[in-house]
């Protein structure tokens, strides 16, 4: 009997590109990305974040692909395997996108009512009903619910027939969508100079050093760094990978992508609404404005919409879809449920959670539903992105840099041996990426955190209960992991193995 095949894991080094870039790829990319890099000083941010990929993401993201590559296991126990006294980091790091997918699924649900609701017209349509729309207690759950149905129905397929698969369909999909739509916009006529000036040109002094600041964030936050899914992602991968090819092809398709969007928004904005360019800034942008401009190119708008929407949706399952891996890769190891059941109870309970979340954004019973002062969706993403992210990222390249032992390699704090066998010769910059994975990267992020979350409080005080309410939640994940799961088995990618073998009988 083919035992490979029975084997939970990617088929391919593609397919996990694929699918690594498909959670990379995301609302970050078509939305964030554009218009911080117009608030931030332009190009002058870029360069910035492309630095920030380089000296930071790349280097947390190999070692998270590493550390899943070479433990083959859920995240809690691949850093168990690193050192018992640290698998509450991967604890933590189930946690991370377990709150994430409960707004980010909201802002999924909205995508995908923007791209059904694209052809609609008058008082229903998409420019005039934002408001409306996100207010009403029953439709943006609705949609919530139908977004993380499509999640689970691709999940619980198991990674190559479910999330290797659909990646491969829907990423070249969406980048050949958002290649039309930004060859569109670039035809729009004479203000699209305009626009994409105002979107690029370099302006190091409106940078400043909280868009330096942004600009690092924003390079986490896109990589999906920080929170176990290129971990979980890694440890499906096999020989086949070369693992520092494969980070730079995510990276650089990721960059990609957001830097086209920007293209593609700013060349509309700049020919169809040139006023609008200054406003171009958090949910109004895609959800208000661009919708208006939509409108304003007439019949062939209806399509763009229908496109965009379409794209963005995507690219948001994508996403969605590896944060919820993570929790359903732990709780089928853990506790042997079978993958299906593993991936409805996550959904599930993602959806329950999601519901107050939902009605604490859209301002449903007059915005009764806010936690000090700030709605669920800001203060979960606050959380998550200003504070847990970093510090995940931070933990990882500590772990990989320092605390790397025996058990997950035969040469004890040796990374750069093992990087080799991965097929990553960086030749003369293997010393430099050892210095990098134990020095400079996570004291970059600390210095980058700490300074982040300063300006954070300086401009609301409120802040403290983020900041609060985040390491309360590093403390239940020190106190889960020591109370029940240092002890005990927490399971491997072997025990899917076994499952779907039996399933298959
Ligand atoms: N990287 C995604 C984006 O750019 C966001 C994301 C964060 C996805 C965390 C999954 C996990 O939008």
């Amino acid at each position: 009997m083919a035992q490979e095949k029975k084997k939970n894991g990617f088929a391919s080094a593609i397919g996990f590109i694929l699918a690594a870039a498909g959670s990379a790829v995301g609302l970050g990319n078509l939305w964030a990305f554009p218009y911080k890099v117009s608030a931030n000083g332009g190009a002058a941010f870029v360069l910035v974040y492309i630095a920030s990929i380089l000296l930071i993401g790349l280097i947390a993201m190999i070692a998270e692909i590493l550390l899943g590559k070479r433990s083959q296991a859920n995240t809690v126990t691949a850093f168990k395997k690193i050192h018992p006294k640290i698998g509450w980091i991967g604890v933590a790091m189930i946690a991370i996108p377990f709150l994430i997918t409960c707004y980010y699924s909201v802002l999924g649900g909205w995508t995908l009512r923007y791209a059904v609701n694209s052809f609609a017209t008058g008082d229903n349509a998409n420019a005039l009903s934002f408001s409306s729309f996100t207010s009403n207690a029953f439709k943006p759950v609705l949609f919530t619910f139908l977004f993380l149905a499509l999640t689970a129905i691709i999940i619980k397929s198991g990674v190559k027939s479910g999330i290797e698969k659909a990646s491969k369909v829907l990423m070249p999909t969406l980048f050949l969508i958002l290649v039309a739509i930004t060859i569109f916009c670039l035809c729009l006529g004479e203000g699209v100079t305009k626009g994409l000036n105002y979107y690029l040109n370099p302006n190091f002094a409106e940078l400043g050093f909280d868009g330096v600041l942004a600009a690092m964030s924003q390079a986490f936050y896109s990589l999906s760094l920080g929170m176990g899914i290129m971990v979980c992602y890694g440890s499906y991968t096999g020989n086949q990978m070369n693992l520092g090819k494969s980070a730079v092809m995510i990276s650089v398709f990721d960059t990609i992508i957001a830097l086209l969007c920007g293209l593609a928004i700013f060349s509309a904005l700049g020919a169809l609404d040139p006023d609008s360019l200054t406003k171009a800034q958090g949910p109004s942008l895609l959800f208000v404005i661009l919708p208006k401009i939509f409108q304003e190119m007439g019949g062939i708008g209806t399509i763009v919409s229908f496109l965009f929407f379409a794209m963005v949706a995507i690219a948001a399952l994508t996403s969605v879809i590896s944060l919820v891996e993570v929790s359903a890769q732990f709780a089928i190891q853990k506790f042997k449920l079978n993958r299906i059941k593993a991936t409805l109870t996550v959904c599930l309970v993602c959806f329950l959670l999601s519901i107050p979340v939902t009605w604490s954004v859209g301002g449903a019973f007059d915005g009764a539903i806010s936690v000090f002062g700030f709605d669920l969706l800001t203060f979960l993403d606050e959380m998550t992105n200003t504070v847990l992210m970093p510090l995940g990222a931070m933990g990882s390249c500590i772990a990989m840099g320092w605390l790397l032992d025996k058990k997950i390699t035969a040469n004890p704090m040796k990374t750069l041996e093992t990087l080799r066998e991965e097929g990553l010769s960086l030749g003369k910059l293997e010393k430099v990426y050892v210095v990098m994975l134990k020095y400079v990267t996570p004291l970059i992020i600390f210095f980058m955190d700490i300074m982040g979350i300063i300006t954070k409080i300086r401009v609301n005080p409120s802040y403290w209960w983020i900041i609060g309410a985040s390491l309360f939640l590093i403390g239940l994940a020190v106190a889960v992991y020591f109370l029940f799961l240092k002890n005990t088995e927490t399971g491997t990618n072997a025990d899917e193995q076994i499952d779907n073998a039996k399933e298959q009988e």
